[in-house]
């Protein structure tokens, strides 16, 4: 299906700058993006691909209150290490920005101060939780409670991870502080609101006549549905809270603008500060304001409320009062989730894969194509590293390397490195051949309709048929009776490694540079090429680099080893039981724990949970810091005798130096207990 856009506009989900990007990331919404760019920039397209970090909202200040950082260190820790982790891995973004940039915030404000100017915004007072101990509004993440959708009983304020639910955080059930696990309040406050009911005819009108164009996939098609058949209510877009952009309305200065309103625009931010950084200041316009440009946005399924109903509402908004005119997604293709060795991905409970550990390991390719052929994209799929482990070697190696590297090593061996010349065709040639003419359009077309695994697994099946080729054309036997013949074999052999090379560039970049290196072929493989893959496209007596080994195997080994690196074992315990996996005895002894006296506590200030505590351990006085104060008091907790662990390595929490950790059981619903010692012994015994 060709299509009649001059310019595609590329976007993938912002993820949040409050954690490492993990494997169920980029099977979710960014290697998907990302096949789709690169095959369509091999078309010959012009292309934009924008992302960046999503650095506002409660999920950055939660993780900076159990990191003991300030929201500002939490992003400056994440955004630079996943942008980095982005890179190792492959994404071909044109750029990658960060919504804390002043930029955004014009950006966000400038909608906002439209919406508000136009009429569009309508202030409500309405009940919000409240909670009477952390006196404070539980925005968003601040509360968990029950969906009233699905009964998932960790559902947030404003969204429910388990059924994709936007919620009013007025109807969860049994709602609980984020931060001190009490039962919150109900409490009146004014919010400022945008009426997305007022946009529901026109949204729907949208979905369809944008999925009868570009074909929009079921699971997403079924989302909307829902929402629709629900209705659509108005919705807080102001929240009582510190860390955000802030309200550009009057009256409202105390607020932040939500979250969600300001992500979805750090798309637009983002073309922006790409066309700046390029030095042709309106180029963003091209892209998000052209009518010639098709807008497709890859996200993850928990999006699809905010990308598929909210932005396009938004972005409604503003055309309807503007002379500059937004493009619409064209299409919000939307994965489903990707388990790992059988279940969720949980950055609490610490299951799961981190991107840049796995690459610390592997060569991105092998993973990027592991993922590409286990895509969830119509239902959940599994992540199992035995499976990574087959699909590399069996597939990559077996197939795709192996005929790489005996075609080259054979006209290394037999024809001096250069390429024979191609005399009769007969049966099985033009067979494959045959093959080769479709094989661009037919993994083409699946890319265009959004089916990247089938995609990645018909350039798989054309390796296939290569290797088969070349077994049956048995050159090793020809190269004895018929040195025409053999030389034909090759020929065509050398042919379809230099298609497999393009059809594969998309899913294996690196892989496909090094066999255009071999080929030595100068020109790297670039814009346009897609279509020459479906012909022979090198020239007889060209000479090729001598052959490198293409994929290695996998060995038993290194998938222990991964399994045993940081933050993986701790990955394998059993969710049942939630216990560790056995550890020895001498493991055990690594950890020195001891009998510690407290001489001296307080509170940390501007910090609701850290005491720092001064102890004894055996003739040496150190600091301590521990996640206690709403617990204990600190009079209360001089003389005590704590269990800690003596040889931690320090850390420095909201500027305080910790020297060791203190011993505390520690409950699901927040209720802690510090470990005391009942006899009277001398500060610094040996706990065992
Ligand atoms: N940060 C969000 C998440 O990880 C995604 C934001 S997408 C955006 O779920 F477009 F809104 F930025
Ligand atoms: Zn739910």
């Amino acid at each position: 299906m060709a299509s009649p856009h001059k310019r595609l506009l590329v976007t993938a989900a912002l993820p949040y700058a409050n954690g490492y990007l993990h494997l169920g990331h980029m099977a979710g919404a960014y290697l998907p993006a990302d096949l789709y760019v690169r095959y369509h920039r091999l078309k010959g397209k012009d292309v934009l691909f924008l992302c960046g970090s999503d650095e506002h909202g409660v999920a950055i200040t939660v993780t900076g209150e159990q990191e003991g950082l300030t929201p500002q260190q939490v992003i400056d820790r994440y955004h630079p290490a996943n942008e980095e982790a982005f890179r190792k891995f492959g994404m071909s973004f044109d750029h990658y920005s960060r919504t804390s940039i002043p930029l955004h915030h014009e950006t966000t404000r400038e909608f906002f101060r439209n919406f508000s100017d136009r009429s569009l915004l309508k202030e409500k007072r309405e009940k919000q939780l409240f909670c009477e101990k952390d006196n404070m509004f539980l925005a968003d993440r601040y509360v968990e409670g029950t969906c009233p959708k699905c009964g998932y009983d960790q559902a947030r304020g404003d969204q429910c991870e388990n059924c994709g639910s936007w919620l009013n955080q007025v109807e969860l059930i049994k709602p609980k502080c984020k931060l001190c696990g009490t039962t919150p309040v109900v409490r009146e406050t004014t919010h400022l609101y945008f009426p997305l009911g007022q946009f529901q005819r026109r949204l729907e009108k949208y979905v369809k006549e944008r999925n009868k164009r570009d074909g929009w996939k079921e699971n997403v098609l079924r989302y909307c549905e829902s929402w629709f058949k629900a209705g659509l209510e108005d919705r807080a877009v102001t929240r009582d809270l510190k860390w955000g952009v802030p309200v550009p309305v009057s009256g409202f200065e105390n607020k932040v603008i939500y979250v969600w309103f300001d992500a979805v625009l750090g798309y637009i931010t983002a073309g922006k500060e790409w066309a700046a950084r390029q030095g042709k200041k309106e180029a963003w316009k091209d892209y998000w304001q052209g009518t010639e440009t098709k807008y497709v946005a890859f996200i993850g399924k928990d999006n699809v409320v905010f990308h598929c109903i909210v932005f396009p509402a938004m972005l409604m908004g503003w055309n309807d009062g503007e002379e500059e005119q937004y493009v619409l997604p064209e299409n919000v293709p939307a994965n489903e989730f990707l388990n790992f060795e059988g279940q969720k991905f949980s950055k609490s409970r610490g299951w799961g894969i981190d991107l840049r550990d796995f690459l610390d390991h592997f060569p991105a390719d092998y993973l990027r194509y592991a993922l590409a052929v286990t895509l969830p994209e119509s239902r959940d799929s599994d992540f199992y590293l035995k499976d990574f482990q087959a699909r590399v070697n069996n597939e990559l190696a077996d197939i795709l390397g192996n005929f790489v590297n005996r075609t080259l090593a054979f006209t290394q061996r037999s024809f001096g490195g250069v390429v024979p010349p191609r005399r009769k065709i007969e049966a099985l040639d033009r067979e494959i051949l045959e093959i080769l003419s479709t094989a661009p359009s037919n993994v083409g077309n699946l890319f265009e309709n959004y089916r990247l695994r089938d995609g990645v697994t018909e350039a798989m099946n054309l390796a296939r048929a290569a290797n088969k080729y070349f077994n049956d054309s048995e050159p090793w036997k020809t190269a004895k009776s018929d040195m025409d013949r053999c030389g034909t074999t090759i020929h065509i052999a050398l042919q379809l490694v230099r298609s497999l090379a393009i059809l594969f560039e998309p899913v294996t970049p690196q892989i496909s540079r090094t066999i255009w290196k071999m080929l030595n072929l100068k020109e790297p493989i670039g814009p346009g090429f897609w279509d020459t893959a479906a012909k022979p496209g090198l020239d007889e007596g060209h000479t090729l680099n001598p052959p490198e080994i293409l994929v290695s195997k996998i060995e038993d080994k290194q998938i222990d080893k991964i399994l045993q690196s940081a933050g993986v074992e701790r990955s394998l315990t059993p969710a049942t039981t939630g216990i560790k996996p056995t550890i020895s005895l001498e493991d055990f002894k690594k950890i020195d724990l001891r009998v510690a006296k407290v001489v001296e506590a307080e509170k940390i200030p501007k910090s609701s949970k850290l005491l720092r505590l001064k102890v004894e351990v055996g003739g040496e006085v150190r600091q301590i810091v521990a996640g206690i104060a709403q617990q204990y008091e600190p009079s209360w907790m001089v003389g005590k005798l704590l269990v800690v662990v003596a040889n931690l390595q320090p850390v420095t929490l909201m500027g305080n130096e910790s020297r060791g950790m203190l011993l505390a059981a520690n409950a699901d619903d927040g209720k802690l207990s510090i470990v005391t010692i009942l006899d009277d012994l001398p500060p610094g015994t040996a706990v065992r």
